[in-house]
């Protein structure tokens, strides 16, 4: 790899700014954060900085959803973790802010507020405009270094994980060196049929997923759980009636439109579990009435899904198959993950749910690689160059030239 890591830089007595990603799941009444796997990944990073002064920024959710919460519980969790105080810092570029890091002595750690507050950090820059956003201006002068370890936002180019790149010597952390090691290695011997499995609620995300995943020739297969499975169903016919989420007659247009290019990819569910009073029960797709709550894949469907599994060279699994956590419908994503692990595939499961489920099943060591990473990780895939990837290795030649 053409970039830095922390082996490369003494941090004792420096102010180091650690970009990480602890972008969790976030109960949408409680506000609690239900999967803190993004949270226990920064430790490693963290323990490696000894003698240095920690200021650690991540975003969190999306303004105006359910998940825009602030940072005050993500230090609660980092501290328990990491075993190090951590102090919460309620601003992120204000003069509280400022005045906070000014003051740091060694080994101190602070986590400042959800980096989206700031307007700049809702939008994408090009690389050169990122360092002049007010976000890196007002900040830069107080940091000797900046450390990137956010993988799971490698493809954003917004000012916190491209700005500060390119005005401050830049590392990665363990985690992100770690992960890109991993995903070249597994790259390298990773053979086709190449089946996707795609599941879970965020159907723009997973629409565009599967248009470079085809487009890369890296979906030669995509079976189809969860919501993105019904937006498919509704596609091509078999659910009827609309299913009540944002800009479903786009997303049903866009369905359309890549089942009707490349009608032998598509798997989409034929039996599903609903949930009666909280128990489990299972119907044929035809059978759906409109107030039916799909919680899950049926059996017949799960035979299809492990025959394609188990002919698969590769598999790529994003997102549960249905609400796994309640006990009556844990069988869709349960069973998929089992016929991954006992596949001869080379196997790659992302993001915070499916970590969570594999913990769950016992099945984290029966698998190739996890990744926190969702949208980040199916670019990795398809060889795209990754903004934080071109910052890592335009500051690493910065460096040498230096
Ligand atoms: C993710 O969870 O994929 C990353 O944290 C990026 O989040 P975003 O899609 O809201 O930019």
């Amino acid at each position: 790899m053409g970039i830095l890591t922390l082996d490369n830089f003494d941090v004792k007595d420096k102010t180091v700014l650690l970009r990480v990603d602890m972008n969790c799941p976030i109960h949408p009444d409680t506000c609690e954060i239900l999967g803190t796997k993004r949270i226990e990944e920064v430790v490693e990073t963290i323990n490696a900085l000894d003698g240095a002064k920690i200021v650690v920024i991540s975003h969190q959710g999306r303004v105006g959803r359910d998940d825009f919460v602030g940072m005050e519980e993500h230090a609660k969790q980092l501290e328990k973790f990491s075993n190090k105080k951590v102090r919460y810092v309620a601003d992120v570029i204000g003069s509280l802010a400022q005045k906070e890091i000014k003051e740091m002595k060694n080994d101190e750690i602070i986590l400042l507020d959800n980096l989206r507050l700031c307007a700049e950090e809702n939008y994408e820059f090009s690389l050169e405009e990122s360092a002049r956003t007010i976000m890196v201006q007002r900040l830069k002068d107080l940091f000797d270094l900046f450390i990137l370890d956010s993988f799971p936002s490698a493809h954003r180019t917004h000012p916190s994980l491209v700005g500060f790149a390119q005005v401050l010597p830049t590392c990665a952390g363990r985690l992100l060196e770690k992960e890109v090691k991993q995903l070249d290695n597994i790259l390298t011997v990773a053979k086709s049929p190449f089946t996707v499995v795609l599941g879970g609620s965020k159907v723009d995300d997973r629409l565009k997923a599967i248009k470079l995943l085809i487009k890369k020739e890296r979906a030669d297969h995509v079976l189809l759980t969860g919501v993105i499975g019904n937006v498919f169903l509704r596609a091509q016919g078999r659910i009827k009636f609309p299913l009540n989420i944002k800009d479903e007659d786009e997303m049903v247009a866009s369905a359309h439109s890549l089942i009707g290019d490349h009608p032998d990819v598509f798997s989409t569910p034929v039996d599903i579990a609903v949930n009666k009073d909280g128990k489990r029960v299972e119907i044929d797709v035809r059978d759906l009435a409109k107030d039916d709550e799909i919680f899950d894949i049926g059996t017949k469907t799960l035979e299809h899904y492990s025959k394609i599994i188990s002919s698969a060279g590769t598999v790529f699994m994003s997102g549960p198959a249905g609400f796994f956590e309640k006990e009556n419908f844990q069988f869709g994503t349960k069973s998929m993950l089992e016929s991954i692990a006992d596949s001869m595939a080379t196997s790659i499961i992302s993001g915070g749910h499916l970590t969570s489920a594999l913990r769950q099943f016992n099945l984290t060591e029966k698998v190739s690689h996890i990744s926190t990473a969702g949208g980040a990780l199916v670019r990795y895939l398809t060889g795209q160059k990754l903004p934080m990837i071109k910052c890592l290795e335009d500051a690493a030649e910065r460096h040498a030239k230096a």
